[in-house]
């Protein structure tokens, strides 16, 4: 007989593995000061590019105001319970109804977290003599709500409209003898890549094949379409998606997120996510904070276009300079270049210090052996100054790296 804790000395996991030599550093790093396109890190300035903080809002002095207004007015508590016992509110339900029409659905629904809420709304939909299909690079909550599952799923190769059709005849097939429905599963933006979902291409099979679509627009609500609504309004077919989720803890700059859709949809959903009924209410601070953030997004169109100028600023001095950027279509700019994972780590050592640049680095097994891909993610809060610099610095750590610069260990940091 064994200890349950074995393994934790034999296998720390995919990446735990790496925690002696990345904790500090290029995991768990800390970032001081006010959030914003610089911060402190390891007492050092640094240029950031890794907060999905999109529209700059998270240190916006009319949201910094709101947020401690409402902390002073009803501090952290209120409400205390689950919202069907004892946590509903007129301002809980004033957010659902702005957050629905802001996205073009009727109805709408608080989740006191984004990966709980989700996760557990795809276990809510899915009965046993159901079939979920879902995007093969979905995000760790929609396949963990998967995992719920006790009836079959099929996985579609990533945004492959070829593989989502195979897959949607094998799922007829089996429904066909259930009795039961199928849900398609998919997200607006890609968090990685920085690719749309291809919704309008999804949408399209619903005349051929009988299914109901999710859509996660985590990245995409706040920063596509044209009044920021998301991935589906920037495809004109949010009216196609039958269950919209959005998170606050990206273009919000907060904690929380919702789904939107139908009236009869999200009332069996108040009845039925476990996640949300059997757990406390969003607080009111956030409530109400999350009303202030969306005033801001929804009036004021000058947020959407400094995120934009940006955006496009940043893509095209990338891209001019002759950097692939892969399939991105969204503001997430991931810069590809090659080499191993010992160049990967000494290049953005040197990066963070010697040219003060902050980013997120992806390596194998996110991405296929050799590739190392730089993340990006371009905000409203951003300067041109700081996209200028930025384009230059990377010019010259690829010329480092092909000149073999970071083949040897001398950048290497201590770590704490
Ligand atoms: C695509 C996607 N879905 C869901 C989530 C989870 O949202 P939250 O952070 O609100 O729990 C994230 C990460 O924040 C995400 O990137």
């Amino acid at each position: 007989m064994g200890d349950i804790f074995d393994k934790i000395r034999k296998n720390p996991g995919p990446l735990g593995q790496y925690a002696a030599v990345a904790h500090g550093y290029f995991a768990f790093p800390k970032l001081e000061g006010e959030i914003s396109n610089r911060m402190k890190f390891r007492g050092k300035d640094v240029l950031v590019w890794s907060l999905n903080n999109y529209l700059g809002l998270a240190n916006h002095p009319e949201v910094r105001q709101a947020d401690s207004e409402a902390a002073q007015k009803y501090g952290l508590s209120l409400p205390m319970g689950a919202r069907m016992m004892t946590g509903e509110s007129d301002l809980h339900e004033q957010l659902e109804q702005e957050l629905a029409a802001f996205v073009d659905k009727p109805a709408g629904m608080l989740l006191n977290y984004g990966y709980q809420g989700i996760m557990s709304v795809v276990d809510a939909l899915l009965g046993r003599q159901d079939v979920v299909v879902y995007d093969a690079e979905s995000h760790a909550c929609l396949v963990d709500g998967v995992r719920m599952h006790l009836g079959k799923r099929f996985m579609f190769k990533h945004n492959d409209l070829e593989s989502l059709e195979k897959q949607l005849k094998h799922a007829t097939g089996v429904v066909e003898k259930t009795g039961g429905g199928i849900l398609v599963i998919t997200e607006g933006v890609f968090g990685m890549a920085g690719d749309q979902g291809d919704l309008k291409g999804i949408v399209a099979l619903k005349k051929k094949y009988n299914f109901r679509l999710l859509v996660d627009d985590a990245h995409g609500v706040g920063t596509m379409g044209p009044r920021l609504g998301g991935t589906g309004q920037e495809q004109g077919v949010q009216d196609e998606i039958d269950v919209y989720f959005g998170t606050f803890a990206k273009s919000f700059a907060s904690i929380g997120a919702f789904i939107a859709g139908a009236p009869e949809i999200i009332s069996f959903l108040k009845y039925n996510t476990r996640s949300q009924i059997f757990a406390k209410s969003l607080p009111m601070p956030l409530v109400v904070g999350g009303l202030k953030r969306l005033e801001l997004m929804r009036d004021r169109p000058e947020f959407k276009e400094n995120l934009w100028r940006v955006v496009r600023a940043l893509q095209q001095g990338l891209k001019e300079v002759g950097f692939d950027l892969g399939k991105t279509n969204s503001p997430v700019t991931p810069v590809h270049l090659s080499g191993g994972p010992a160049e990967a780590s000494n290049l953005v050592v040197d990066l963070r210090e010697n040219f003060g640049i902050f980013c997120s680095v992806v390596l194998y097994p996110v991405v296929p052996k050799g590739v190392i891909i730089l993340r990006l993610i371009p905000t409203a809060v951003h300067t041109m100054e700081d996209v200028q610099y930025t384009i230059e610095s990377f010019a010259k750590v690829r010329e480092k790296l092909a000149q073999g610069a970071y083949d040897k260990e001398k950048y290497a940091v201590e770590l704490v």
